[in-house]
């Protein structure tokens, strides 16, 4: 069964063609960040108007990379939650009319879903049930994946996501949106011990997340410096925040992996590219004689080809939409987003 899925939830607007949830027949990603950077972050008016520009060219250089005419595709599927509205507005409204015209069905996707279904098409042994570590831009959630459409929330972030703590201080330290790579790269080289840095612990929920402490703690860093006219060791400082970050996922993900008894433990999102989380997730899989599953770098952002992945098992768990299917800003990844408006 070959998908025509449309991504358009944030500053990506990105299609793909999947056959039967696991091969990319074609995986088209045009990015706006280019334009966002100029604003030191994501409009989602911007954002909008440039995925309206965008979607049907990106459609069709998907059909054409995969060989296919519009009537040449099973199922139409589109991300319709979480998001930001307009954007997703955007997307599903085609994807929706465009499954109608065409008299296919048309599948409502949930962002975060799709995120975890990247690792299908790198990993065709992959399986449910599985443990999931999700960090992304907008989500942090430790996940027990229970079958392809079942989903159970284990623990979350109170505050900020991991990402989006990666942004902050990625604006707090002068290198501008998106914040998480340059980060990263800023890192190298740097003392991971030099400032000391908190790592939250949310008071009796275990598995929860707060970033909020460690992003203030960055900020105040760097203004105290900044106010004393003292250098700041970007590099440790960088490196220093990647460390506390992953201090705060990587125990999480152990402890959740001991209360699951899960022997395959799957990273999704787009913070999953970070060289020291990847680092310290293959540590803890050696450890622990898990096997770990790691999206390739070219799957861990916003893409469409892991939402023709998810739409797959959603097809076939009969989760379609119908002419009434909506897009909704925030939805649980355990909730359905196959919602009529009320
Ligand atoms: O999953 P994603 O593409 O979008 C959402 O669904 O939110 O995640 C985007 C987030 C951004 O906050 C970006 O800074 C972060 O992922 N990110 C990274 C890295 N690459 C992207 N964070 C840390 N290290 C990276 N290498
Ligand atoms: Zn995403």
């Amino acid at each position: 069964m070959k998908i025509l899925a449309i991504e358009s939830s944030c500053d990506e607007t990105a299609a793909a063609v999947i056959e039967d949830g696991r091969t990319i027949l074609s995986n088209i990603v045009d990015s706006q960040v280019e334009t966002h950077a100029l604003y030191g972050g994501v409009v989602p008016e911007i954002a909008s108007r440039r995925h309206m520009e965008a979607v049907v060219r990106v459609t069709d250089a998907a059909l054409r990379e995969a060989g296919l005419t519009r009537d040449g595709v099973d199922a139409v599927a589109a991300t319709c939650a979480p998001g930001l509205i307009g954007a997703l507005l955007v997307g599903a409204n085609f994807g929706k009319s465009l499954a109608f015209a065409l008299g296919k069905p048309f599948i409502p996707v949930h962002h975060i879903r799709g995120h975890i279904a990247a690792n299908y098409l790198q990993f065709p042994d992959l399986k449910p049930p599985f443990l999931t570590l999700v960090a992304s831009g907008g989500h942090s959630l430790l996940v027990l994946v229970k079958d392809y459409t079942e989903f159970e929330i284990l623990g979350g972030t109170r505050d900020d996501a991991a990402g989006e703590a990666f942004d902050k201080v990625a604006r707090v330290l002068g290198v501008g949106y998106p914040g998480g790579p340059k980060i990263d790269r800023m890192a190298v080289g740097g003392d991971p011990k030099k400032y000391k840095l908190p790592v939250s612990h949310v008071k009796d929920a275990p598995l929860d997340f707060s970033f909020s402490g460690l992003k203030t703690a960055v900020i105040n860093l760097a203004h105290n410096a900044g106010q004393k006219g003292e250098e700041i060791d970007k590099a440790s400082l960088a490196a220093c925040f990647c460390r506390a970050v992953v201090d705060t996922l990587v125990p999480r993900l152990a402890l959740a992996m001991d209360e699951t008894s899960a022997r395959d433990v799957v990273c999704a999102g787009g913070v999953a590219a970070n060289s020291w989380l990847r680092a310290a997730l293959t540590e803890l899989a050696e450890t622990r004689g898990v096997r770990l599953y790691l999206p390739p770098l070219s799957l861990c952002g916003d893409n469409a080809a892991m939402i023709g992945a998810q739409a797959y098992y959603e097809y076939r768990a009969g989760n379609l939409g119908t002419t009434a299917q909506n897009a909704f800003a925030t939805a649980q990844i355990s909730e359905s987003v196959c919602r009529k408006i009320r």
